[in-house]
Order: C-alpha cells, then sequence, then structure tokens
C-alpha cells in the first residue's frame, strides 16, 4: 500500500482481516490530504433526500463523462461505510441531541447531505483510521519512505505485471526493493504542480507518474478541479475556505464589495464550483484585482464560531476576524478528476496493481468532481478494493529486482530541482489554469518538453533523492495534463479552453493516455 489518508487506510484495515499489509508514506502515517479536508461525506441520509438524487446531481456535474454504475454504487453504500467509520470512533456532528446528522450544504447538490465533524472532518476521520491501523497485528507502516518507481515482472514489457516498487528512505537516501502480491496505489493528486494550490505539500502525483511509467491505462487529466477560495494571504500557503462556508450562506464580492456570482449563474454561491471558480477568474482578470471577498459578516457570529471553529482558528492566526471582516480569496487546484483508470474493485490494466482514490479515475467524477465525493470514493471503493482482493486465491510473494544505481553520484546542484519545480509550477498555473487556449497550451508544451529533457539527464547522472523524485512526478504528470488538454477541442467540465469554448457531442467520451499509444479519445462513451 502506497499512501495513508483515506482511500490507503480503508483498504489496509479490510485487507488486513486475510493478509499482512505494509503502508509506505512518504511523511508521517498522517500527513495526508484527507487530513486537510474540511467539508465532509456527501451521502443522502436526510429522510427528503434519496440515493437517486445524489445519483442524479452526481451526473449533472460530471458533464458526461461520470458511469452511472460507479454513481451509484457509491451512493447507495455510502451510509453503511459512514455508520462503519462511527464504529472507529469518528464523531460526526450531530443536531437535535445527537439523533440525527448535522447535514451541510456544498455547491451542486439538491439537498443538504454532507456529513461532517465540523470544519475539520478530514482530521476526525484521518486520526480514526490512523489509530485503528496503527494498532492493527497485520498492518505495518513504513514512514519517510517514497516509492520511486514500480517493479515490473518483465521490464519494458506492455502490460507486465506490478510485483513491488523501488523506494528511497529519505533520511539516508538508501534505496531498496519492496516485493508485494498487490501492489496499491493510494497517493492521491498533484495540486502542487500548480503554483497556488489547496493541497498539502506531499500531494506531487507519485502514483500518477509510477502508473504512467509502468506502462498502466490513465485517463482524463485535462480535468483539473480550481477550488475557488482559497485564503489570499501571504502567510498562508495554501488554506481552503471551505465551501460549506457558502453553504451556510457566505457570499463572494468584488473588493468594492458588490456582489457577480449570479450575472454567472442563477445558482449564486452555489453553483458547481468549476462554474463559481471561472466567474471569479473572469472578474479578477477584468478588474485587474488579485482576489476577491468572501463575506460572512451578516451571519449570526455565535453560529459560524460553532460551526466552523477550525476555519476561525487559523484565520485568526493570520489576523482576521472572519466574523467581523470579509475574507481574501482566491481559486487554487484542488482535486485531480483524472487518474489511473480503474474499475470498481480497484483494478488497474496492469495485473498485481490496483488503484484507489484521487490517484485512480474510475468513473465517479466525470469531467467536474462533485463537491464532497472524493472522502465518498475513498470509503467506499477502497474498501470494496480490498474485499475482491482478498477474495481471490493466495498467490506466493513475488521476486523483486535489487535497485541498480548505475554510475549515478551525489549532486551539488541541488538548486536545479527547486528552479525547476518552481519553473513548471508557475507555467502550469499561467498556461494550463482555470482557463486555457490553444496558445498558452502550446507554450506549456515548449516549456515542459525542455524541462523534462533537464530533468531526465539529472535523474540519470545523479543519485536519487526523494525530492528529485517528486520532481520527475510533477514533470511527468504536468506533461499529461498539457498533452491531455492540448487534445481535447471542446470545453467540458473543468476543462474550459477560449479556443474551443462549447462542448461537442463526439467529445462526450474519456480521454485515454498510456506511454505506449499516446492520447487517444475513447472508442465509445461511458467507457475507459
Ligand atoms: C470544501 O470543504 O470546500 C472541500 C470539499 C471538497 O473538495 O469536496
Amino acid at each position: 500500500m502506497i499512501g495513508s489518508g483515506i482511500s490507503g487506510l480503508c483498504y489496509a484495515l479490510e485487507a488486513a482481516r486475510t493478509a499482512d499489509v505494509l503502508v509506505l508514506t512518504k511523511g508521517s502515517r498522517e500527513d495526508t490530504a484527507t487530513r486537510w479536508a474540511q467539508g465532509g461525506i456527501a451521502s443522502a441520509l436526510d429522510p427528503a433526500d434519496s440515493v437517486e438524487a445524489h445519483v442524479r446531481d452526481t451526473l449533472a456535474a460530471g458533464a458526461g463523462l461520470c458511469h452511472p454504475d460507479v454513481v451509484r454504487t457509491c451512493a447507495a453504500e455510502g451510509p453503511s461505510r459512514i455508520a462503519a467509520l462511527e464504529t472507529l470512533g469518528v464523531r460526526f456532528s450531530r443536531t437535535d441531541g445527537g439523533v440525527d446528522f448535522d447535514l451541510g450544504r456544498e455547491g451542486g447538490h439538491s439537498a443538504r447531505r454532507i456529513v461532517h465533524a465540523g470544519d475539520m472532518t478530514g482530521r476526525e476521520v484521518e486520526d480514526a483510521l490512523v489509530r485503528a491501523a496503527s494498532a492493527h497485528p497485520r498492518i505495518r507502516f513504513l514512514e519517510h519512505h517514497m516509492a520511486i518507481d514500480l517493479v515490473l515482472e518483465r521490464r519494458h514489457e506492455r502490460g507486465s505485471p506490478v510485483t513491488g516498487a523501488f523506494v528511497v528512505e529519505k533520511a539516508t537516501g538508501r534505496v531498496r526493493t519492496i516485493a508485494a502480491r498487490t501492489t496499491v496505489l493510494a497517493t492521491g493528486g498533484a495540486g502542487k504542480a500548480y503554483l497556488y494550490t489547496s493541497n498539502p505539500d506531499v500531494a506531487t502525483g507519485d502514483g500518477i507518474a509510477m502508473a504512467y511509467r509502468a506502462g498502466a491505462l490513465l485517463a482524463d487529466l485535462e480535468f483539473v478541479q480550481f477550488h475557488p477560495t482559497c485564503l489570499y494571504h501571504p502567510a498562508a500557503k495554501n488554506f481552503l475556505l471551505s465551501e460549506a462556508l457558502r453553504g451556510e450562506g457566505a457570499v463572494v464580492r468584488r473588493l468594492d464589495g458588490s456582489t457577480f456570482l449570479e450575472a454567472y449563474d442563477p445558482r449564486g454561491a452555489l453553483a458547481p464550483r468549476d462554474i463559481v471558480a471561472r466567474a471569479i477568474d473572469a472578474e479578477m482578470k477584468r478588474t485587474g484585482d488579485d482576489h476577491v471577498l468572501l463575506d460572512l459578516t451578516h451571519l449570526d457570529p455565535a453560529f459560524v464560531l460553532r460551526r466552523f471553529p477550525g476555519i476561525a482558528e487559523r484565520c485568526r492566526e493570520y489576523g482576521l476576524d472572519l466574523t467581523r471582516q470579509p475574507l481574501p480569496v482566491v481559486p487554487a487546484a484542488h482535486y485531480f478528476c483524472g487518474g489511473v483508470v480503474a474499475d470498481l474493485d480497484g483494478r488497474t490494466s496492469l495485473p498485481g496493481l490496483l488503484a484507489v482514490g484521487e490517484v485512480a479515475c474510475t468513473g465517479l467524477h466525470g469531467a467536474n468532481r462533485l463537491a464532497s465525493n472524493s472522502l465518498l470514493e475513498g470509503l467506499v471503493l477502497a474498501q470494496r478494493a480490498a474485499a475482491r482482493a482478498a477474495a481471490e486465491p493466495p498467490r506466493p510473494v513475488p521476486e523483486a529486482p535489487a535497485w541498480d544505481p548505475g554510475g549515478a553520484e551525489p549532486s551539488d546542484e541541488r538548486v536545479v530541482v527547486s528552479q525547476d519545480w518552481d519553473e513548471i509550477r508557475r507555467f502550469l498555473w499561467n498556461y494550463v489554469g482555470i482557463v486555457r487556449s490553444d496558445r498558452r497550451l502550446a507554450r506549456a508544451a515548449r516549456r515542459i518538453a525542455l524541462l523534462r529533457e533537464e530533468i531526465r539527464e539529472y535523474y540519470w547522472k545523479y543519485q536519487v533523492t526523494a525530492d528529485l523524485c517528486e520532481l520527475r512526478n510533477i514533470a511527468a504528470v504536468a506533461d499529461l495534463v498539457i498533452r491531455c488538454a492540448q487534445f481535447r477541442r471542446e470545453s467540458r467540465g473543468l476543462h474550459y479552453t477560449v479556443d474551443h469554448p462549447e462542448p461537442r457531442d463526439e467529445w462526450a467520451r474519456h480521454t485515454l493516455v498510456d506511454r505506449w499509444d499516446g492520447v487517444r479519445l475513447a472508442a465509445e462513451p461511458g467507457r475507459f
């Protein structure tokens, strides 16, 4: 298991019923994007709501690319998985003296359906999963170790089974091979490929890049979700202001106090987040302002402080009182809807390799993820994947080759890593961001080609370090996003380009990409 967020740990806890599980993580075990999730878990739990309505909303957001069977499975199995979390000790917010869930509201949802733990849902869930996994006799953690690449049974052969991973210990640079019957990617997304992101530093697309290099099939990497409201403050590197704030009545304003979202969509602040992010981006470009405002000052301060204690506390650290002053916000890269193609049981195109959570592309999110459907996907599909893997006949642990360092020497030019990293993040933000164009994408393509060449040379010449691996992965992800975005000559969901501003029926299919056949359109709608 590579990764220790909600998907990795749900998988590990289920798999450990019948097998030993090693959880590899490049930080400490709780250093995950899951822990940062504020909003919650979407699930139809209100008597007035229904699984069908949740399915409808998810399909509508997904703009023709969701797989209805996957959407239905996640929506239908959500309630029982939320109950399972409660048995692990997760305390969700409740009303009426603890009888009912205090269901929140977010953009694109036709009902209140967000199960949350105040505004720190991810922390509450992650802590409970870490506690359970750490206490489990068949689960072992290997922290501060980074996977470099997947090991293939037959190197350079298309479709070769995966038999483990090469791993570098961050403190020492020592590389070893870990052999596994099943290798599971639960590595999350790649928000760090962009200059502005809501993601933690660990979100460097490692799983996407490793799977691509191993020859696995990937899909839909052009669909990068930008969250409309991250705090704009020099000291707040990537602090999200949850969509739940808008769900409870927060208003987006220009710096002069006027509102504008209703001019873009009648649902205003509760339109799906691609629409809100694009509207904010357009207004910032039109006015030349470097941020807009998120205003809660008209709401009851006692309610705001009770409902959003974590956000209020963080704002206070930055000298801001959200009950008395509007907060400066900007959109930021938030979630990768595309990734490693995986079915309902986590199976990828390579035997021995599973993918769960944000790294996977299962057909749940389509071209645009509905808010709070990602923790739901991790909960439901990771557990299914583990149950399915456990039902397969046991296989011996494969042999895995030792790491060959070649003639690599220690690097004396670490500055290359930080320089290339900054460059990629900046041009991805400027050229492959919320609004794209043929010209901007072509510029980005030229730059990433040069940088990848430079990084490749550096990688082969010098001894591997975790920083270098992350740079190599970010560059690979950037290249895939650019190529997929250039390929899709229409606008759909999260992919918006001024040169092809409308959706086109013939493009209502997945973008597929692998290292063997390059980028192409899926042969038929609704299938990878
Ligand atoms: C948020 O709290 O706004 C993020 C929830 C999500 O991304 O689903």
